[in-house]
């Protein structure tokens, strides 16, 4: 047996204002799209922005259904809709960030493991790193440079494809 070690590499800001303008951007973008969140169950509201290569920015927020597994995160509708909207066109980055009507978020909001592993996909696609950009309401962010980095070990789409 032998142990095999990861080392995760992220970035911390204390401020928006420590970003480039087109991050910063994106961000209030996302939080801006956050007030369309459907959360009666959950009360926690996520926005969602992706940032395509032809500059066009797609939003998402997340709505939830009563029969919980219906709803779907904000990230995952920005994701699905421009990849269905704009087909081919390589994603740059996803800006995401959370307010609840119950708490304040005080930690950048972090996608869950059935994001990471839907936008992966998009990512291994397209050969070029899609950034993520978390947000909290604090200011307090967190960058990731490319989604494979909090997703190591991933399920690939080429493992469905050994011949025996
Ligand atoms: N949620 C998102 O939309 N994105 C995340 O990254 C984390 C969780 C949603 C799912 C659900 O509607 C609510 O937040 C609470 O889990």
């Amino acid at each position: 047996m032998q142990q095999k070690d990861l080392l995760i590499s992220y970035f911390e800001l204390d401020s928006a204002s420590e970003l480039p303008p087109e991050e910063r951007d994106l961000l209030n973008v996302a939080a801006n799209s956050l007030k369309s969140a459907y959360v009666p169950y959950s009360h926690y509201q996520v926005g969602s922005a992706v940032l395509l290569e032809n500059g066009v920015i797609v939003t998402g927020s997340n709505q939830e259904n009563m029969a919980f597994p219906s709803g779907l995160c904000a990230e995952r509708i920005a994701l699905f809709s421009a990849a269905s909207q704009y087909p081919g066109i390589t994603i740059k980055s996803i800006a995401i960030t959370a307010q609840s009507l119950d708490f304040p978020v005080n930690e950048p909001v972090t996608p869950c493991g059935a994001c990471r592993q839907a936008i992966i996909e998009y990512e291994a696609n397209q050969g070029k790193p899609i950034k993520l950009i978390l947000g909290c309401e604090t200011g307090k962010i967190i960058i990731v440079m490319k989604v494979g980095d909090i997703l190591p070990l991933s399920f690939k789409e080429d493992m469905l494809k050994k011949k025996l």
